[in-house]
């Protein structure tokens, strides 16, 4: 089989086989195919799509590029939630130590920000002493003594993936449902969880700008889930405004802990509760509130643990940025609109996301919001703050977030939080 043989069956719109789908991920793996003939091919697959059995022969072709973990040793079951991505969504560190304190060992693989969303490990190192990487041991200590681990993907698994993303990231073929489906599964199902639930986020701050595609995303991924033996779930979520009130790194993980006390904005903590039952279910945990843990403080001691396992220490100061700069309310009236992705684009460039993978993230900057969509608001009053290390960057900031709010007299439409669920 030759590279060119894959490409133009491709390119001339023919169905994949499992030989030749297998033969090409092993051989981009070791470097025998070109990073040019496997970015004509992910163009192909862009443009002609793949079958689910094209997607599932391509899913399991990338796990068997690495190791597959295996919890089967621990004496409960496991879950894990993978979002797909968006502004202030830092749902991750309130929720895993969430259901933690409700009986299931939660063993999370996260990734790094790019562009304009935020990436889980990025908010959890600007807690002083925390560390992103661990041995396969080391996740193991952590699972057991704090019910749930946080940290980075070693280079083991699913390696054809690491290469192929970074591919795509840089020639046009992100925006793939069939790629991105099996990227984001190649990596769930070769970490080990017994149970996956899926928040694909939907609107403008998130990949999928609407509903539609996020159906067929999340439908592509329970399926191959399933299929591979995960029990796996999908929710439909709003992101078209941000989520909860603080958007950057530190200022994440501050509101995450308001949520953990039993506080925090009203969606994500809805959010939260609503995440964690799905786990649970799917995880065939019964009777254990989650809304009670939030309440009880043993959510938060499951959080205090994870991060003390990790070198963290919950109880330091987070860091803050040197400058602020606040934004009024143009009129009085209501807030119609608040775009997330404007709300994105304005803490990446205030220093919170990268945007190339070396770049460091600011762990101060950030928007904090003081008013969502539909509150009342008065001519002049506070709409949000901006953090950031030098003052230098409010302006291209502010320049982000032009005609990405509006004030008028009447409540503005917006997506429900919880769009819909996605069963196998
Ligand atoms: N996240 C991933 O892990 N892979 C994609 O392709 C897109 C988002």
């Amino acid at each position: 089989m030759d590279a060119i043989e894959v490409i133009v069956a491709k390119r001339d719109g023919h169905e994949l086989t499992t030989d030749r789908i297998d033969w090409v991920i092993d051989a981009y793996t070791r470097g025998e195919v070109a990073d040019e003939q496997m970015s004509a091919l992910a163009m192909a697959i862009l443009l002609n799509g793949m079958n689910r059995g094209e997607i599932a022969a391509w899913t399991q072709a990338m796990i068997r590029s690495g190791e597959r973990m295996d919890w089967s040793g621990l004496d409960r079951p496991t879950a894990d939630k993978h979002s797909t991505g968006g502004v202030g969504d830092k749902i991750t560190l309130p929720l895993a130590p969430l259901v933690a304190a409700c009986g299931a060992y939660v063993p999370q693989l996260s990734g790094r920000g790019l562009g304009h969303t935020g990436g889980t490990l990025d908010k959890l190192e600007s807690i002083p002493g925390w560390r992103a990487s661990l041995s396969n041991d080391e996740m193991l200590d952590v699972l057991r003594s704090a019910g749930a681990v946080v940290c980075a993907a070693g280079s083991g698994l699913a390696p054809a993936d690491k290469k192929l993303y970074a591919l795509r990231d840089v020639t046009g073929t992100v925006e793939s449902i069939p790629l991105i489906a099996s990227s984001i599964m190649s990596k769930k199902i070769a970490e080990g969880t017994g149970s996956l639930v899926l928040d694909v986020k939907v609107g403008s701050g998130a990949f999928m700008k609407t509903v539609e595609q996020a159906r067929e995303l999340a439908e592509t991924m329970v399926a191959l889930g399933t299929d591979a033996g995960v029990r796996t779930v999908a929710l439909l979520t709003a992101m078209d405004r941000p989520l909860g009130l603080a958007v950057g790194n530190a200022l994440e993980v501050e509101e995450s802990v308001e949520v953990l006390a039993g506080g925090g904005p009203s969606d994500v903590v809805e959010l939260t509760v609503r995440l964690a039952r799905e786990m649970l279910e799917a995880a065939g945990i019964a009777g254990k509130d989650p809304e009670q843990a939030l309440k009880d403080g043993s959510a938060m001691d499951h959080w205090r643990r994870m991060i003390a396992a990790q070198g963290g220490d919950p109880d330091a100061p987070l860091p803050r940025a040197a400058e602020t700069m606040t934004v009024a309310a143009p009129a009085s009236g209501v807030l119609t609109g608040l775009d997330a992705y404007a709300v994105g684009l304005a803490a990446w460039r205030l220093g919170a996301g990268r945007a190339r993978k070396e770049d460091p993230v600011s762990a101060g900057a950030g928007v904090t919001l003081h008013a969502k969509p539909g509150d009342v608001v008065r001519e002049g009053q506070p709409l949000m703050t901006l953090h950031a290390d030098e003052s230098a960057r409010f302006e291209r900031a502010l320049e982000a977030l032009e005609g990405g709010y509006a004030v008028g007299p009447a409540a503005g439409e917006h997506l429900p939080l919880v769009i819909d669920r996605i069963t196998a």
